[in-house]
């Protein structure tokens, strides 16, 4: 794992926007799996003023969303397919054909989450993963005693996740209990995990993620397994590690390195 660290948050942004802009640079029709939460908002923002600037261009991308919130249809204005739309999709020359989210609103939610991994691998697998983290650990809604092994499925939200996303709902009453989410297995078959992770609230399971046993206690944990991830943090988000001064000789300033 390599665990780059910035000692601020636009750092941090700037350089996951960075990796994916390059990889659309050097695949234009790259398959992206992207993520959601207050933390991606810069990184988007980011990547839709780096198109504007110079490109890339996104048209050709194919992208699959981690989850999405059981019973919530697209157009709910709480749903990731909205928050997608307005912060990233209808900014730049994505093509709406080619992006995709678990279907909140499905009729079948098991069926759905049958068809979304089969959509998954049906374009080739995912290049390259961003993932966020939960502050219990958790990557997509993959909560803690995920199964390792697990693909996309429902999952029922801890109230501490629901607490955390409270803020997007009328109130915690309403904040959905289920999501479908990517599975851990799922995430770990994608060819490059990227997980970026800013502020202290994140620091414990940051710390549980890469220096901690691999556990489904820490669903996150799992990317020790991935031979090709990558952890971009600012400084508060890695201030619980205990190994910095060898990640920061390995990654001076976060500068990348031949060698991990
Ligand atoms: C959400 C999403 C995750 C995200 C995490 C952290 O619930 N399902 O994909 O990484 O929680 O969100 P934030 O960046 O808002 O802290």
């Amino acid at each position: 794992m390599k665990v780059l660290i910035f000692d601020e948050a636009e750092q941090a942004v700037a350089r996951v926007a960075d990796l994916v802009a390059d990889l659309v640079r050097r695949k234009p029709d790259a398959v992206l799996g992207l993520a959601t939460g207050g933390t991606m908002v810069p990184l988007y923002e980011r990547l839709v003023a780096l198109h504007q600037e110079a490109g890339p261009s996104f048209a050709g991308v194919t992208s699959f969303n981690l989850d999405e919130y059981v019973g919530l249809a697209a157009e709910h204005p709480c749903s990731y397919h909205s928050y997608m739309r307005s912060v990233l999709f209808d900014r730049i020359d994505f093509d709406l054909a080619r992006t995709h989210l678990p279907r909140g609103d499905s009729a079948d939610p098991m069926r759905e989450a049958d068809r979304y991994e089969a959509a998954i691998a049906a374009a080739g697998g995912i290049d390259l993963q961003l993932l966020g983290i939960g502050q219990n650990g958790h990557i997509g809604f993959n909560e803690p005693t995920s199964s390792l092994a697990s693909r996309t499925r429902i999952k029922t939200l801890t109230d501490d996740t629901r607490r955390a996303n409270q803020r997007y709902f009328d109130s915690f009453e309403d904040t959905p209990r289920f999501a479908l989410t990517m599975g851990v297995a799922t995430i770990l078959e994608s060819r490059f995990c990227l997980l970026l992770a800013t502020g202290r609230s994140k620091a414990d399971a940051v710390a549980a993620m890469v220096e901690g046993p691999v556990a489904a206690a820490c669903p996150a944990s799992a990317l020790q397994l991935h031979r090709n991830a990558t952890v971009v943090l600012d400084r508060d988000a890695a201030s619980s590690l205990r190994l910095t001064s060898y990640y920061q000789h390995v990654h001076p300033g976060g500068a990348d390195s031949a060698f991990g």
